[in-house]
């Protein structure tokens, strides 16, 4: 179950964190990838990693505030694998600020990430995964993307953004064979994480509401990964994975 050789793919936001874990759990089910990131040095790194694993792996940086940039990287993309058949949407930011002092310019550029990006980049790849009848689309949406929590006014409403972007590509694209989910995770121990939740107040508040009783695990988000790109998940589109060891029961 979930073979995944042969396939190809792109990961945006795999510098570090989720998407690092995504991109190494996908090389090692046997995918070829495009790894993608603002910054370079850290994409370098990964993409020897990669390559010991014996797959291809290509990196390039795009800055997904600034649309140009997700169109060349679409571009360069499909110059480099004309088809690719798993996207992760996974490139996200943050910027935890009251309701009452969220800045313009820390909205917009979450919803240029977060949303417009993903998107736009998901648009621009879709044509030959319909050609061929196949393809994957999962976006890494959040729990805080289906509940409120403080501090988060425009990550809370992109991540919401999110879930419906993904159901109506969902509805569009799944008869061309092309699913779209989305994969929300509570919070995941990653360099995100600890600039959103910084001190040992912030980290406790968090945990009292995960019934489980930890914070989740990068591994835990790519398995889920892997399973909504194997042709085992074909008949699972516009849905939402959780994994927030219960706390969106409550
Ligand atoms: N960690 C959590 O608790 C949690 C919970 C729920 C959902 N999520 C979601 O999971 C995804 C990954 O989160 P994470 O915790 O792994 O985050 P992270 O550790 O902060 O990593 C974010 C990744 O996104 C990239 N990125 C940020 N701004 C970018 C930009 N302008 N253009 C291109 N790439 C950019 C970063 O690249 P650079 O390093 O080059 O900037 C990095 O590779 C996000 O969508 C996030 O919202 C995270």
């Amino acid at each position: 179950m979930f073979d995944l050789r042969g396939k190809k793919a792109l990961v945006t936001g795999a510098s570090k964190g989720i998407g690092r874990a995504i991109a190494l759990s996908l090389a090692k089910a046997g995918v070829d990838l495009i790894i993608s990131a603002r910054t370079g040095s850290e994409l370098e790194s990964l993409a020897a990693e990669v390559k010991n694993l014996g797959q291809a792996c290509h990196a390039i940086t795009a800055d997904l505030a600034k649309h140009p940039d997700v169109l060349r990287l679409a571009d360069e993309a499909k110059n480099l694998f004309p088809t690719i058949d798993i996207l992760v949407n996974n490139a996200g930011v943050s910027h935890p600020e009251s309701a009452i002092e969220t800045a313009e310019a820390s909205w917009d550029h979450t919803f240029d990430i977060n949303v417009k990006a993903l998107f736009f980049l998901s648009q621009q790849l879709v044509q030959p995964m319909i050609a061929q009848n196949w393809g994957r689309i999962i976006n890494i949406s959040s729990q805080a993307g289906l509940i409120a929590l403080e501090d988060h006014a425009a990550y809370c409403a992109s991540k919401g953004a999110v879930e419906m972007v993904s159901k109506v590509m969902a509805l569009e694209w799944s008869k061309y064979g092309v699913t779209s989910n989305c994969v929300a995770p509570t919070v995941i121990n990653t360099p995100m994480a600890e600039m959103a939740f910084p001190t040992p107040e912030a980290k406790a508040s968090m945990l009292s509401r995960i019934p489980v009783g930890r914070f989740g695990e990068v591994d835990e988000v790519a398995a889920i990964v892997i399973f909504l790109a194997s042709q085992e998940a074909a008949m699972i589109s516009g849905d939402t994975i959780k994994i927030d060891g219960g706390w969106t029961v409550q």
